[in-house]
Parts: C-alpha cells; structure tokens; sequence
C-alpha cells in the first residue's frame, strides 16, 4: 500500500497547503478516495456540509463504510502476514505478543460474535475499562465493526466516574478485564467496575477477560469471562464476521475528556471523518513507510491511543507497538529497551515521560543503540526547549526530526506540526498547520489578529499572540457532545462567531511557527492529562469539612503543570495533614489518582470580587509564586486575604 497522499517535500507542502485552502472539498475528496468504501463519495458536493453557528458538520454524508474493513480487511491481500499490533509486557521476561493482519481479522471476527451473541446491536454504546493489553484494542475494533459505539474510559478514573460516564453514555454492555499490571502494582479493574455498578442496574452485561486473575466477584446473568465467550464462539464455526456497513457520519466512539465547567462531556467521532483524517495525519506527520515499527507510548484510553495505536496506524497497514507498562519499570531504561528489541523506527511520546526520565541523567541510557529510530515525536502539552535538546540529542543522536504535535481530544488527530524530515521542526514549536487546517488567532474581544487569517493564503510576516481558532471544518473534528448538543455548541463554538475555539492560547513567529503556550480557560493539563478545575473542586468541596475550594496550576518540573488546592475549612483542623490526607483520599474516590492536588493550602477566606467571583488571577499568581505580580487587589471585598493567603503559601 503507497500513500499518493503523502507530502515529500517543502515546496510540496506549501503548494497543498494552498490547493487545501483554495478547493478543501476537492483536497479531501482526493484524499478520501484511497480507502476502502461500500459507498465511496464521487463528487465534491458528497464531501462536506456545514455551518458553525448550531454547529453542523457533516463530513461525507450519505457514504458508506466499516473502518475496520478499512484497519484490518483491506491489508489481507498483501499485508496478511505483516505484524499489525506487537505487544510488549509490563513484564520485560514475559513473553511479547505478535498479532499479523490475518491474526488480528481473525481475533476481531471473533470478538465481534461474541458481542452478538452477548445483544450488542449497531448503536449500543459499550464502555470498555481495560489495560494495556491487546484484546483492548480488538474490543474497540470489534466494537466499530458490529457499529456499536465505543467509549473507552482510562484504567486510572474511579469507580464514580465511570458511572458517571455508564450514565450519560447510558452504555449498557462493559468490557474490562480481573486487574491489570503497572510496573510492580497490579489494578484491580474488575472490583472498580462493581463499585461503578452499583449505580447502574441498566448495565446488562459484563464482559471480563483473565489476565492477571486476581480474584474478582462474577455476578450470575450479567457477568461473562471474554474466554468462555470466545469458546462457544469456536464451536459455532464460521469465525468470519461481515462488518455491519456504517454511514460516514454514524458516531463510531465517545470519549469523556475534562472541560471547564462541571462534568467532562462526551466527545463524539463519526466513522468517515474520523478515519480518513487519522490515516492522513499519521502518513504524513510521521512520515510513515512502509514496514516501519511505530510505537506510541500513550494509552488506549485516552485520544492519542485511539488515533496513534490504533486507528491512524492500522489503517495505514502499519506495524503498531502497544505497551503495557510503565517507562520507569524495572528501570528508567524501559523505553530505551523496547526501541531496541523491536528496532522501533518512530517514537511518540508526551513531554511529562520525557522529562521524568531526563531527571535519571544518562545512567539508563548506558548500552542502548536507539539506532533504529528515524522520527521523534511529542504530544499532549508544551514541551520545554531544555526537554526538547534532550530528547534531539539523547534520544535522537541529533539526526531525528521531532514532530511536536498540537491537537485535542476534539480534533480527532493532529492540527498542528512539522512533517517529519519534510517540513522545519523547531524547538517548542508545533510548527505549521497541516494541508486542510485553518487556524486563526484571536484577541480577547474577539477580534481576528491582523495577519492570522490563514485562509487568505498570505505567509505571516509579524510575530503575534492570540488565543487559537480554527475558522474551517476538518473531517476529524467533534461532531457534538453525548446527549447534549447545546453543550457543544456552548463550548467551542459560542466563544468566538463562525469559528471553533480551542482553548488554548498562542503564539506564532514571523516565520509561521505556531507555538501552544496552554490553556486560556480553567483547564489544567497535568503530565498531559487533561482536568478541568472546576471538577477537582467538585470533588474536594465534597469532604464533609469544605466550606469552598479554588483550584489552579502552577508550573511543576515534571508534570507540566500541578495542582494547587485553597481550601476553607468549616473548623480549623486539628491535624492538618491528616485532613489533607482525607480531602486527597476524597479526590481518589471521586475522580482518581490523576486529578489529586500536589499543594493543599488551608486558608481562612479566598480572594472575591464584590459580586461573589473568585479572583483566579491573583490565586495563580500567589500558586506560581509571583507574588511581586498580584496587580490591583483594591477592588476585591477584602483584599486583606491575600496578605494571609501568600503569608501561608506552600
Ligand atoms: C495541549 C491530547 C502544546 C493543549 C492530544 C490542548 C499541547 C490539550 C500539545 C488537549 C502540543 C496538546 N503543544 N500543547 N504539542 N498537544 N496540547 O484533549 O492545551 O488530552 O488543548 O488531547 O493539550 O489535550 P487532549
């Protein structure tokens, strides 16, 4: 398989930019005709329908497809025998996993019956809570191709947010597995799922994999071990499953990500877009050849895995390395390991592993080759010039290009980026737009900044500042939110008319070079997580002895960002630090690990406005420890708090 669509040179780059902005049906048309369709679009006016304003974005409508005919089926002919997925054990003495396309049709085939034969219909939403491991990604691809819509929800959240999310995705079938394995601690999956369940009796049934088996509880006609399923489905015969033939714009998954009001929201992709926009980012931002191993360090449970393990790899026919543990385990030299077992030739990983691993100095890096690797690539947050060097140098050997890839859960795939070794990388810069992309920067009243308006084909000259927009439709883009158009509509397309906004702020050079400098509403991105203040309030303000909280971040060396808590109790505590522990305990059950703060500050009051609004700004200030910064104080209704509150600061 050859990628026409492939970008090999700059010149190149600038020419499709231009024909992408100039004719975006057409551009896309080009591109969308290289896949495997029942029904394929054959004019530009079959590509897209839209406007910004309910939003309506419809990307191929009236085309038909299974993306799994396009991951898996269409690569039988030549491909058969090409590794599609290689595993890589938590354990590094226990034995890898190797699927080939052929493996990997018969495995989805098979798992496909048995959500048949467990009621799954085209539609049902089914919730899978998994680990790294490979039947993770062949429940998601059995899922697409009966069409049942997949909502993965990350190992590390608590049982109360995944009812959370059971709920709004009213998903009545869950697939998870007895526990899982992190470096040297084993998660117990299944026992999180009961907690969950306990608030939701329309569940019908649950589909449980051995894989470390601790023991779990197995409750009578609604819980099914995934092995026994796959038994009765050996004994029906036929192993071939036909994929159920989807329209582009069916949903094909939701994923809950974290926004800055209340609960997270349930981001919908649709079949059509949704594929044809992986595959192009992944070809051309990593610049893939055929034969070639990538391997992507996120997990499934999050966008990167959906978009860079799973869908953009394998439809391109690519070899795909999952990984199930940690990079610190055993040692620090874990990755490095991997890279050279499989001679992997593309790493993509986020700045928070990089700069953890850049803390154990060279040591782990004694005796590895890492001379397969041609592309580096990073994701998820900013990452810093002095992680950037590192990873170019260390990792690199200085030959490497780094793709430092922009985008979001809503995006569906890459936005922003150099093409590896074909366009310019620069340190801590996402770079360019790819072909198809319209960003625009704004100012705060909503004001295009002169000279940022893509579509007008003009190179920039000026260095400016401005919060991000994109003023056209993708076919990887958020459809709506779960339930809840209007919620959509609020969040991205209200702020700014006619435009998508992005949340987050940034900057570009005279050269063109975006640069991301992070999010301008209330969501903080903790080693690449994404957790929106207003949820770890939530949370905290539950412990029986909050009277009200505020949450921001603050620049942590490790994590990007960390969490800062001030919080008022109803009495002061008699023991601080046992509070803190409970108030930490609190944030675990109800969200997880990920959202607890690293600073707790017991304060007596916190910084409002006369009409009642808490000032963030000046909370910032006081969490980034720039307290010469507070600006003008005067105005809050008693400004003397802020005296305490940087008097007492952690
Ligand atoms: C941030 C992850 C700077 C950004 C794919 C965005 C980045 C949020 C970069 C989305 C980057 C992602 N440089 N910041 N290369 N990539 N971000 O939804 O703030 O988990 O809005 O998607 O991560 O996070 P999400």
């Amino acid at each position: 398989m050859s990628y026409p669509y492939q970008i090999k040179t700059l010149a190149q780059y600038h020419q499709v930019y231009r024909e992408s902005i100039e004719n975006p049906s057409k551009f896309w048309l080009d591109i969308a005709r290289h896949f495997k369709w029942r029904k394929q679009p054959e004019t530009t006016s079959e590509v897209l329908t839209w406007n910004f304003e309910q939003p309506l974005i419809e990307w191929f409508k009236g085309c038909k497809l299974n993306i799994t005919e396009n991951c898996i089926d269409r690569h039988l002919e030549h491909d058969a025998n090409t590794p599609a997925l290689i595993w890589e054990p938590n354990d590094p003495e226990e034995h890898q996993r190797i699927l080939t396309y052929k493996e990997l049709h018969f495995k989805v085939c098979q798992f496909a019956h048995v959500l048949k034969n467990n009621g799954v219909k085209k539609g049902d939403r089914i919730c899978i809570y998994m680990g790294m491991v490979p039947e993770l990604a062949i429940a998601v691809l059995a899922s697409a191709r009966i069409g049942a819509i997949h909502s993965v929800v990350f190992g590390g959240f608590s049982a109360q947010s995944i009812a959370d999310r059971l709920i709004d995705a009213q998903a009545e079938f869950i697939i998870t597995q007895d526990g899982a394995y992190r470096g040297n601690k084993e998660i117990p999956l299944k026992s999180v799922i009961d907690d969950a369940l306990l608030q939701c009796s329309f569940v019908k049934r649950v589909i449980v994999l051995t894989h470390n088996r601790m023991p779990v509880s197995m409750i009578k006609g609604r819980d099914v071990w995934w092995e026994n399923e796959i038994k009765k489905v050996e004994t029906q015969g036929n192993p071939d499953f036909p994929a159920e033939e989807m329209d582009a714009e069916d949903p094909l998954f939701i994923l809950y990500t974290s926004g800055s009001t209340g609960k997270p929201k349930g981001v919908v992709h649709t079949c059509g877009g949704y594929m044809v926009y992986t595959n192009y980012t992944f070809v051309n931002v990593f610049q893939y050849q055929k034969g070639e191993i990538h391997f992507c360090t996120a997990d499934i449970g999050w966008i990167t895995g959906h978009s860079y393990i799973v869908y953009g790899p394998l439809s391109a026919g690519a070899t795909s390395l999952m990984f199930e543990g940690i990079p610190t385990w055993p040692d620090a030299g874990r990755f490095w390991d991997i890279v050279d077992k499989y001679r992997v030739n593309i790493l993509y990983t986020a700045p928070t592993a990089l700069r953890s691993l850049m803390a154990f100095g060279n040591g782990p890096l004694q005796g590895k080759e890492l001379t397969s690797l041609r592309v580096l690539g990073t994701v998820g947050e900013p990452i810093n010039e002095e992680a950037w060097h590192w990873y170019h140098e260390k990792i690199g050997k200085g030959k490497c290009p780094i793709v430092d890839t922009w985008w979001q859960t809503e995006t569906g795939g890459i936005m922003i980026s150099n093409l590896a070794g074909v366009t310019p990388h620069k340190p801590a810069h996402a770079t360019y737009p790819l072909p198809g992309i319209q960003p625009i920067l704004v100012d705060e009243n909503g004001h295009v900044i002169a000279g940022t308006d893509a579509s007008t084909g003009e190179w920039p000259k000026e260095v400016v500042n401005g919060n991000l927009c994109v003023k056209f439709p993708w076919p990887g883009m958020l459809r709506t939110t779960f339930g809840d158009h209007e919620r959509c509509r609020l969040n991205y397309f209200s702020t700014y008319q006619e435009m998508y906004f992005t949340g987050d702020g940034c900057f570009r050079d005279k050269d063109g070079n975006y640069r991301i400098t992070g999010r301008v509403d209330d969501v903080l991105n903790v080693s690449g997580h994404r957790i929106g203040t207003a949820e770890v309030e939530n949370a905290i303000n539950m412990y029986t002895d909050v009277v009200e909280s505020a949450v921001v971040g603050y620049p942590h060396d490790i994590k990007g960002q960390g969490i800062y808590a001030f919080v008022i109790l109803q009495q002061t505590s008699e023991n601080q630090d046992l509070t803190r522990q409970d108030i930490l305990q609190t944030v675990t059950r109800l969200i997880g690990a990920i959202a607890k703060p690293d600073k707790i500050q017991f304060v007596s009051g916190l910084p409002k406005t006369r009409s009642g609004k808490i000032m963030r700004r000046i909370l910032r200030k006081i969490a980034e420890n720039e307290i010469q910064h507070l600006g003008d104080t005067t105005t809050l209704l008693d400004p003397g708090i802020v005296d305490e509150i940087v008097k007492g600061r952690l």
